[in-house]
Parts: structure tokens; sequence; C-alpha cells
């Protein structure tokens, strides 16, 4: 049964083909979709949960958004069957706002494809400030949702749902968290997180990949003109790094070194190339980083973390569930595990 204080939240969803529920952390958003998520099955809606929260994940590991569709009455809001996840590469939005509203969108298409009558969309608690304000409102404005329903303890959502007052679409339902919502601290959520991606990476291996078959996306490395031995070993020279790859892109050069460089070694590197800026990647800042992988439809398919970078040839070393011929483009992310 659902709580009598959600009653206007289920009443608005049982009309809106999708439903998108904000609010700051810990104020109960999970519990209401999985609540909206088993009264709208119990209807006989065909419902789907789209979880863009890419931290406190419970559709897919954390660093991405995953859609599942109900196929049974939800004891944990992780019941559902994944469909789709798209990764971010990220644990918190504010690492990645374009990428979180992006996965976002795709996974609410992705169920839309499927013809699932009633969409819920779940959230992270980045409300607040106007980082908070820009990721809700580009959500909302992507998304196109009939219903907003927004979990709020004082008016944390007011400044991200006053525009839409003042137009049509959507509707909004502004209510209190429940009394029994608990608030959980950064080492709940840390462990949260961890215990998800240890989960999720019990029984993978270690996999080679070549590059030169295999995209790697971000950074877009090995896709430009490399420079030669001789040309790098004038700049590790010059910069007392080792530069271990340097290729032209379109407009810049984009350098891998061992370790990170300053801004202003980056600027003599920039001097020595003669060809634009200078983006340089460090090898210590790449491994040990959550990646995801894409299958040949553009779909990512999995998660590995990056454990070496190759370059003779162009090879990228993951520990991974997903089978290595499965794998056509990998983004490496923000986020270490
Ligand atoms: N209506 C409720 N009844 C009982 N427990 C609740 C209720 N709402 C939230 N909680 C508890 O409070 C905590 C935070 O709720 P959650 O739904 O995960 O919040 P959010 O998704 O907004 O961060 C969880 O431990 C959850 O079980
Ligand atoms: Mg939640």
């Amino acid at each position: 049964m659902i709580d009598a204080a959600w009653a206007p939240a289920l009443d608005a969803a049982a009309t809106a083909p999708l439903t998108i529920v904000i609010g700051p952390g810990d104020a109960g958003k999970t519990t209401l979709v999985t609540a909206l998520a088993n009264a709208l099955f119990d209807r006989g809606f065909s419902v789907g949960i789209v979880d863009a929260d890419v931290g406190q994940s419970v559709l897919g590991p954390p660093t991405t958004v995953g859609v599942g569709r109900v196929t049974r009455v939800l004891q944990r809001p992780g019941d559902a069957e994944l469909i789709a996840m798209a990764f971010v590469g990220a644990t918190s939005p504010a690492a990645n706002l374009t990428g979180t509203v992006v996965a976002t969108g795709r996974m609410v298409a992705r169920a839309r494809a499927q013809g699932i009558a009633r969409v819920l969309v779940d959230t992270g608690g980045l409300i607040a400030g106007d980082l908070g304000r820009a990721l809700k409102q580009a959500k909302i404005d992507l998304l196109d949702p009939d219903l907003v329903v927004c979990l709020e303890r004082g008016d944390e959502c007011e400044t991200v749902l006053r525009p839409y007052r003042a137009v049509a679409r959507p509707r909004v339902v502004r209510l209190a968290p429940s009394p029994a919502a608990r608030p959980r601290n950064a080492e709940t959520r840390r462990r949260f997180r961890e215990e998800a991606l240890a989960r999720y990476f019990a029984g993978s291996r270690r996999i080679v990949l070549d590059l030169r078959s295999v995209v790697l996306k971000r950074p877009a490395l090995f896709g430009g003109e490399p420079l030669s031995v001789e040309k790098r070993r004038e700049a590790s020279a010059a910069i007392g790094h080792d530069v271990i790859w340097a290729e032209r892109r379109h407009g810049d050069t984009a350098v891998l070194t061992a370790t990170a460089l300053t801004a202003n070694e980056g600027r003599r590197l920039a001097r020595i190339f003669e060809a634009g800026p200078v983006v340089a990647y460090a090898v210590v800042d790449l491994v040990g980083t959550l990646a995801g992988v894409d299958d040949a439809a553009g779909e990512t398919t999995g998660l590995g973390v990056v454990r070496a970078i190759g370059i003779d040839p162009p090879s990228l070393e993951l520990e991974t569930p997903v089978a290595p011929d499965a794998i056509a483009v990998v983004t490496i992310g923000r986020a270490k595990f």
C-alpha cells in the first residue's frame, strides 16, 4: 500500500506517461519512485524506472544512468529488470553535468522506445545552488515530463520549479518527505557506492584491447597524427617529463605523460610542438579510473577499470566482466575505483 501522504503523487502519475522525481538527498525520492512503480504496476500499467542518480545507483552500477522494467512487485528499487545503461563516468553529476543529462535523456528514450506506458525518473540529490538548478532544469527541459514530483523539507525545489509555474507543462506536485526518511552521511554513501561497484566487478578479468580497432572516445587519443619519436624525445628532455605519446589532433596536440604536467610545462610543450595548445593526459590519472564500454550498436554494455595503457601498438588493459570481442568504444571517466 502506498503512504496516504503520497496519494497526490500517485493520482498525478497515473495519468502521466513520464514523471520525474526531484528533491534534496535522503528526502525519500527512491522510496517514492519504488512505491509509485509498484502502485502503477498493480494498476496494470507497464512501468519503467530510469535511475539518473549516478552516485547512489540502484539500476546499473554507480557512474551510470540505468533503465529498468518492472516485471514484479519491487521489494527493493533495484529489483526492476535492467534494460540498458548509459555511462556518465562520475559519481557526482557536478563532475559531468552534460553527460548526466544526455545519459538520462537516452535512457528515457529507451524506455519510450520499448512502449512502456509509465516511466518514472529517479534523480540524485543535487538541487542546491546554481549547479543544482541548471542540472534539474536541463533534465526537465530535455525530457519534457508530464509531471514533476518534488520532495522537499523547506523550499529546496522553488528556484528549480519557478519557471514552470509560468508555463503549461509539466504539472508539478510538491510533497513533504516522510518523517521516516533517514539521512545518510558521506561515509555511508561512499560505502554504498564501493559495495555496488565491488558486486559489479566480481568475476571480472583483465583484458587487453587493441586501440587501433577499438576506439578510445575519451580521452580522444590514437585517432590523430602521431608525432615522431625524435620530437617526443626533444620534448621530454626540454620539460624533464617522459612524453610517452604525442599526436596532432584538429586544433590541438594531445600528449600522454607518466605524471601530470603543470600548466607551465604544458605551455612549453606547445611552443616545442608549434601546433596549437597542448592537452596533456597523465597515465597516473587514467590508471585505476572507471571506464564505460560500448558495443558496436553504441550501447553501454558495462564498465571496466583501467589497469594500463600501451602505445606500441596503442592498447588499453581493462579489468572488466565484459567480453573483449563485444567492445567497440571505450570512454574513460573521472571516477576512480
Ligand atoms: N516513506 C518512508 N518510509 C520509510 N523509510 C523511508 C521513507 N522514505 C525514505 N525512507 C528511508 O530514508 C532513507 C532515504 O530514502 P531514499 O528514498 O533513499 O532517499 P533519496 O532517494 O531521496 O536520497 C532510506 O534509508 C529510506 O529507506
Ligand atoms: Mg535516491
